[in-house]
């Protein structure tokens, strides 16, 4: 189960990857926003993140204007790593590398072609662990206030 939430501004890209989804036969929930009224990309955030850190979806696609701002709310969520691409590669080697558990996008930055090749590229990459578990778990010592010089 996928969580997706948007902002106003990122409404009309959720909703083609919706669709997107739906004809690729991938579950997902929605957590808002469902309305072009102006909103806060926060509120939609965590809302989807701790829907991730619940575990009940295994991640998030977030969507605001730039995916900046909304990607900034979710990394504050405890346990999300939280990519904002605007490149399929960068999608795929968040997961490949970082092991984002989150991946947001600017509806006002990508048209919803690459949006949707974005959207593939995530959840189509899987994690490699090695070197890799090294440097996400500094990641997340970090979170937990450690030091990683000592
Ligand atoms: C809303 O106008 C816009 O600021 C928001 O969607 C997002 O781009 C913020 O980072």
């Amino acid at each position: 189960m996928l969580a997706i939430a948007s902002d106003h501004a990122g409404l009309p890209l959720k909703r083609e990857i919706e669709k997107h989804l739906e004809e690729k036969g991938i579950a997902f929930k929605d957590y808002g926003t469902d309305s072009a009224a102006s909103c806060d990309y926060a509120v939609f955030a965590q809302r989807a993140c701790n829907a991730v850190m619940s575990g009940e979806c295994e991640r998030a696609i977030l969507c605001c204007g730039t995916g900046v701002g909304i990607s900034i709310a979710a990394n504050k969520v405890r346990g999300i790593r939280c990519v904002c691409c605007s490149d399929p590669y960068s999608a795929a080697m968040g997961r490949r590398h970082n092991d984002a558990n989150a991946l947001a996008l600017g509806a006002r930055v990508v048209g919803t072609e690459l949006g949707l090749m974005i959207v593939d590229s995530f959840l189509g990459a899987s994690f490699e662990g090695d070197r890799h578990a090294r440097r996400v778990g500094q990641i997340m010592a970090i979170e937990r206030g450690e030091s990683l010089e000592g």
